[in-house]
């Protein structure tokens, strides 16, 4: 369970994000929408613990990120935008380093990294030097740290990005997986920015758009895709006006914002 509290960031006279509250609970995939600019990155940013709130807070599996830092940062895998890669690591050494500064014991580590290589689907060149990887496997191993530690809450700001149309289906599938998992294995919060639609279509239960730091929209993929409506046609419609408290309520969309 993820639940933001206010979170906000003020950039000087720029406010990046303002006063962002929503929750996730567990067994959930939630898209997390907005136009370039909107504050999603920020907001993902301030989740982890990576950058430091300028006002709220927010609670990871029960800890809050200012008074228990570290376990709230232990409960959280993060894909960042630009993966932290040691371009000079091979790939099953740098995954044995994240598990380490993740607190995975030292018994399980093998496993761990094992099961993170076969689920991103890098089994095959987890001896291979990170930097000569192509951007694509660069992009799973960034994934996998995110996993390596098996966290119950998962954010992933654009976790598909430079994959080949195969591996994002895998991608996906691994993310669907890891929400609603087989029996006797726990279920993730997984908190994913995109871009692409039908990606969210796909596999997101619950859509939370921002636009210009504020949030916009909160609701279900079920209420926004009723009676055959687009995700692209409400991406739109809250995305393309101005916000504020005097800006037009969407038809029928008022009680969409939360
Ligand atoms: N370090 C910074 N200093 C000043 N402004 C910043 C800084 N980081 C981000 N911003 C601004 O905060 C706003 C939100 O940026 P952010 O990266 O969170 O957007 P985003 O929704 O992730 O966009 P994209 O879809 O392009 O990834 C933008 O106006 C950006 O220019
Ligand atoms: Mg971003």
């Amino acid at each position: 369970m993820i639940e933001a509290l206010g979170v906000t960031k003020r950039y000087g006279d720029l406010v990046a994000v303002n006063d962002v509250s929503f929750k996730a609970e567990a067994g959930e995939v939630v898209g997390f929408l907005g136009p370039n600019g909107a504050g999603k990155t920020t907001t993902m940013r301030m989740l982890t613990g990576f950058l430091p709130a300028t006002d709220g807070t927010a609670v990871v599996d029960g800890h809050d990120i200012f008074d228990e830092p570290l376990a709230a940062r232990r409960a959280i895998g993060y894909l960042p935008e630009t993966p932290p890669l040691y371009p000079e690591m091979d790939v099953s050494g740098y995954l044995k380093y994240v598990a380490r500064i993740k607190d995975v014991p030292r018994s399980g580590r093998k496993q761990a990294v094992e099961r993170a290589l076969e689920r991103c689907g890098l089994s095959h060149v987890a001896r291979r030097v990170i930097g000569s990887l192509s951007k694509g496997y660069r992009q799973r191993v960034g994934l996998a740290q995110a996993i390596v530690h098996d966290p119950p809450v998962l954010i992933l700001d654009e976790p598909t990005v430079g994959l080949d149309p195969n591996q994002i289906l895998e991608i996906r599938e691994l993310i669907r997986d890891l929400a609603a998992p087989r029996e006797g294995e726990p279920s993730h919060t997984v908190i994913l920015s995109t871009h692409i639609l039908p990606e969210v279509e796909a596999i997101c239960r619950r859509v939370i758009m921002i636009h210009d730091g504020q949030k916009v929209l909160d609701d279900s993929m079920e209420n926004l895709t009723r009676d055959g409506g687009r995700l692209e046609d409400v991406f739109a419609r809250f995305t393309l006006r101005e916000t504020g408290a005097d800006a037009a309520a969407p038809e029928g969309g008022e009680e969409a914002v939360q």
